[in-house]
């Protein structure tokens, strides 16, 4: 597995929740795209979205051994919390973007901490779900350079 996309909590309800800050499409409709985009480069490409944090922190677990050599990933809600998601992806030490679909700084004053992006190699936020083919297009350009190598 080459690329791996992880969605946080509450992720399942886009199309319909919050419309303004997350627009209208479904969570389907944003990786079947990816995926798409992923195949044609001959890459392999695989997307999990989950509201529990031991299942979100399973599936990075699992990474290394699926051969995933980078991730995209929106925490969602737990971006704002989680010491422990942060601690299982430096565990593993795969590269990743951190996505939101909203722009998190123009949002309340606690979207503001993130304790992902000290540690990702980039983050996009406030594009919408044009955000994780942009992550998408850096993770695309950093595996044809490992594969250069
Ligand atoms: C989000 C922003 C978070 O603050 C929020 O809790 C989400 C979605 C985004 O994609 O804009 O659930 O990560």
């Amino acid at each position: 597995m080459d690329v791996l996309l992880l969605n946080g909590p509450n992720l399942n309800l886009l199309g319909s929740r919050e419309p303004d800050y997350y627009g209208t499409q479904t969570l389907d409709d944003i990786t079947s795209n990816l995926t798409k985009i992923a195949n044609n480069v001959g890459l392999t490409f695989e997307h999990h979205q989950d509201n529990s944090e031991s299942k979100l922190i399973k599936y990075i677990h699992n990474a290394t051994d699926n051969g995933v050599q980078y991730i995209i990933f929106n925490p969602a809600a737990f971006t704002h919390t989680s010491i422990a998601l942060r601690d299982a992806i430096l565990a593993v030490g795969i590269e990743f973007s951190e996505v939101h679909l909203s722009n998190i700084y123009k949002r309340e004053i606690f979207r503001k901490q993130s304790y992902f992006s000290d540690i990702a190699k980039g983050i996009i936020s406030g594009f919408g779900p044009q955000g994780y083919e942009f992550a998408l297009q850096a993770a695309i350009q950093h595996i044809q350079q490992l594969k250069r190598l």
